[in-house]
């Protein structure tokens, strides 16, 4: 009878099941992968699990391409601009860890936002990197992190002669655009090299309608999440070179150090799919759906209580906007319930949201009819819901301390105690609300009560927070 129950459980599938779960509604999808659930040149169900194969003759290796692979890149740097390309089958994570190993060694110093991606941090610590920080301008009026001061970086620059490279996300997740072209100009005035974390800036190279891409704008190395906007496989990234500032054999010694030696084929056979159906149909659909977005946002615009979020002309710090990614509120409605009644009520899911936006991540795959199906449910939702709403009272980044490196630190022995308990006291831990991903609190870095009020307000928002501890995420990990 044990037995049986043990076999029983053991033959149980939990993910594949959530997954039929989850897809038997045919959500609509607001959110990454760039690919809706769609085919565009290759029909998947005819080819998986067939085309999932090893190096076998003729499909070249990509620690050391110069058949099909090779010939795969370079079409791929073609397309988007780039000197040389290589993928990453460990999404744009695995690319800036392999970047970053290229562009430093051990002990140098980088330049970096302090809202980046937690890749960033992690590439530092698996690095040995010292991190200096630039911080983004905080928009008031719309409470949003914006672009960041060209200025500032020239400023770091100029002061520090230690630091080896800046570090940029452009876009931000919100699709805020610094001023590209003049950060590259500052950095290679001091002859530093600038890389740039696009991973959801994969689209711009294809329409004059979106922003220039990094390497329109001068990066020297720029890293793109492919799936997230074009239509590929989750993990599938690319990773462009600009310039002849980095050593292209490092980067390719850096990218057989971090990748598996069994990269699939089907993520590679997707990259490349991806970037040829944009030379061709994939191109027409993106500059179609630009059109239905800019409809949207024009009509959701004119609504009372919403709002879509274009850009601010009197924010200097933003360059320009990617309009896929809509940006919106909906006034007395918090983000996360406008969210949770879209899913439950219209079955459209979005991207994420904060305590105060939502983030629908539209892409090329999108149909007509989703473009409307959210129109309808947002104007459906702003004349029938109305609950209070209470801002984040944090109303700019936070500032913190850095008490010891964040690759010391990481390594150092730890301690779990009361998130009430751990003012003052030197994090152990990245605290990352989740999505963006973007750590609050970073290893090494001293935990403030601002900082402690913060997270309580983001919890009890239902905003999910990564890094805490306990079955009411209560507790932190702190430096013994
Ligand atoms: C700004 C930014 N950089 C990097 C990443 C990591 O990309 P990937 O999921 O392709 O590893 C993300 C993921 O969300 C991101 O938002």
């Amino acid at each position: 009878m044990i037995l049986f129950d043990r076999k029983v459980d053991s033959m149980k599938t939990p993910i594949l099941d959530e997954l039929k779960k989850l897809t038997r509604e045919k959500p609509i999808s607001f959110h990454t992968p760039g690919h809706k659930g769609k085919n565009t040149l290759a029909n998947w169900k005819e080819l998986i699990p067939q085309i999932d194969l090893t190096e076998l003759p003729g499909l070249d290796n990509l620690h050391d391409p110069s058949g099909v692979i090779a010939e795969s890149l370079k079409l791929a740097a073609k397309s988007f601009g780039a000197k040389e390309t290589l993928y990453s089958v460990n999404g744009t994570t695995g690319g800036l860890y392999i970047a970053l190993a290229a562009i430093t060694k051990p002990g140098d110093k980088i330049l970096i936002q302090r809202n980046s991606h937690r890749s960033i941090y992690n590439g530092a610590i698996l690095n040995r990197l010292d991190i200096e920080y630039i911080y983004p301008n905080y928009n008031k009026r719309y409470g949003l992190f914006t672009g960041v001061n060209p200025k500032a970086i020239e400023k770091k620059l100029k002061e520090d002669s230690n630091i080896r490279a800046v570090v940029i996300t452009y876009p931000n997740y919100y699709g805020i655009c610094s001023h590209i072209k003049a950060i590259a100009d500052i950095v290679h005035k001091y002859d530093r090299i600038l890389l740039v974390d696009e991973a959801h800036g994969s689209h711009f190279v294809f329409s004059e309608r979106l922003p220039m891409s990094a390497l329109e704008g001068g990066a020297d190395l720029s890293v793109q999440s492919i799936h997230k906007t074009l239509p590929s496989f989750t993990q599938t990234s690319m990773i462009h070179v600009g310039s002849k500032r980095v050593d292209i054999e490092k980067l390719k010694s850096m990218s057989s150090l971090y990748q598996t030696t069994s990269p699939s084929y089907l993520f590679m056979a997707s990259l490349e799919i991806a970037r040829a159906y944009m030379e061709g149909e994939g191109r027409e659909r993106l500059e179609r759906n630009i059109l239905f977005i800019e409809e949207l946002t024009e009509q959701l615009n004119e609504k009372d209580r919403i709002h879509v979020f274009t850009g601010d002309e009197e924010d200097k710090s933003i360059f320009d906007k990617d309009i896929t990614k809509i940006l919106f509120a909906i006034d007395g409605i918090p983000a996360p319930k406008v969210s949770q009644i879209l899913r439950r009520d219209y079955n459209i899911y979005l991207e994420m949201e904060d305590d105060r936006y939502c983030l629908a991540l539209a892409s090329l795959m999108n149909e007509k009819r989703d473009f409307q199906l959210l129109k309808e449910a947002l104007m459906d939702i702003a004349d029938r819901e109305y609950c209070h709403q209470e801002y984040s009272q944090a109303v700019d980044i936070f500032k913190p301390e850095i008490m010891l490196p964040i690759y010391e630190a990481f390594y150092k022995s730890k301690r779990v105690i009361d998130l009430k308990q751990s003012i003052g006291k030197t994090s152990a831990a990245f605290i990352i609300p989740y999505p963006p991903g973007i750590p609050l609190l970073c290893p090494g870095e001293r935990i403030t009560e601002g900082l402690v009020d913060y997270l309580e307000f983001l919890m009890d928002k239902g905003i999910e927070i990564i890094g805490l501890i306990g079955y009411n995420k209560e507790k932190i990990e702190v430096i013994d």
